[in-house]
């Protein structure tokens, strides 16, 4: 028997093909993550499942710790000097703050796309997408290096405007283009996980649109985690959602998570209600 292929499968067909060498999805978790700078406490105990191939979206009110937990996330958080930080973050189930494994790797598995783009302006288009391998050491042929740009392009929605100038610098692409662009570079050292902190937030409504299909898109072969202000991309882009809250100067919790749509739609908590219709934040 055949039968037609519905909406879904058609609009599947036309999605760029996972690579096949794409790694396993992969669930990250953090364990009663609790963090520091100097003596102050801004996290307290926080923990959440953040599901293999899905998007999560992390919301609350400035100051209230998303940024500091997504670096907590990759190792960034310990760069701070007076950084400290407890609790555990499983990827897959294994921690990468134990001291048996090596940060190199858990930046590698869990790449970072910041508020503001950040390409090597100088570099080329192509030099960008690939500046993750030499820092991974990450040895690739002539051949293998053109078709990782091709790919990570591709996925990134960016390689049908800039597949006839990738000789020219990542500087003189528009900021949607740029934020595209480290994208790319995040993709091409094949992480598991990519986090992305107010990614769209500088840019401009149809460059966000364009940013929140590539999401999508991506969360087919990489686990997404996203800080974001933006209530309806939230509620757009995300599977799972965690509100966050710091209240009159205590470290910031998690008030509620779960489902999206239940967050949206059926709040549990009064606290989240008014903040995701905007009654506060
Ligand atoms: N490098 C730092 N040194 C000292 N304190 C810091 C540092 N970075 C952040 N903080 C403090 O930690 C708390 C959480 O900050 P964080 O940047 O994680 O908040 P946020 O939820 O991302 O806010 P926003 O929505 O404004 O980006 C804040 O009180 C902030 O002042
Ligand atoms: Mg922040």
């Amino acid at each position: 028997m055949t039968s037609t292929p519905t909406q879904d499968e058609t609009a599947t067909d036309l999605l760029p093909a996972v690579p096949a060498d794409a790694p396993a999805l992969a669930q990250l978790e953090a364990v009663g993550v609790t963090a520091w700078f100097g003596q102050r406490k801004v996290l307290d105990r926080v923990s959440l499942t953040m599901p293999a191939g899905g998007i999560t979206a992390l919301i609350g009110p400035s100051g209230c710790g998303k940024s500091t937990f997504l670096r907590i996330l990759n190792r960034m958080h310990e760069l701070v000097p007076s950084a400290a930080l407890a609790g555990e973050v499983l990827l897959d189930g294994e921690d990468i703050y134990d001291p048996e494994r090596r940060l190199i790797d858990a930046r590698r598995a869990i790449g970072m796309v910041f508020q503001k783009p950040n390409p090597f302006p100088a570099m080329s288009i192509r030099e960008n997408v690939l500046a993750g391998l030499k820092l991974t050491g990450t040895k690739a042929s002539r051949s293998e290096r053109d078709a990782l740009v091709e790919s990570c392009l591709t996925r990134a929605g960016l390689w049908t405007e800039v597949r006839d100038r990738l000789d020219a610098p990542g500087g003189g692409l528009s900021g949607g283009q740029q934020q595209r662009l480290c994208i790319a570079r995040s993709l091409a050292v094949k992480p598991r996980v990519l986090l992305m902190d107010e990614p769209c937030s500088a840019l401009d409504p149809t460059s966000t649109r364009v940013i929140e299909e590539t999401m999508v898109e991506l969360a087919r072969e990489v686990t997404i985690v996203i800080v974001t202000h933006n209530m309806q991309q939230a509620a757009r882009v995300s599977d799972t959602c965690a509100f966050f809250l710091a209240a009159h100067g205590t470290p910031g919790v998690i008030v509620e998570h779960g489902r999206t749509d239940a967050m949206f739609g059926s709040p549990q908590d009064e606290r989240t209600s008014d903040y995701v219709n905007g009654r506060f934040g």
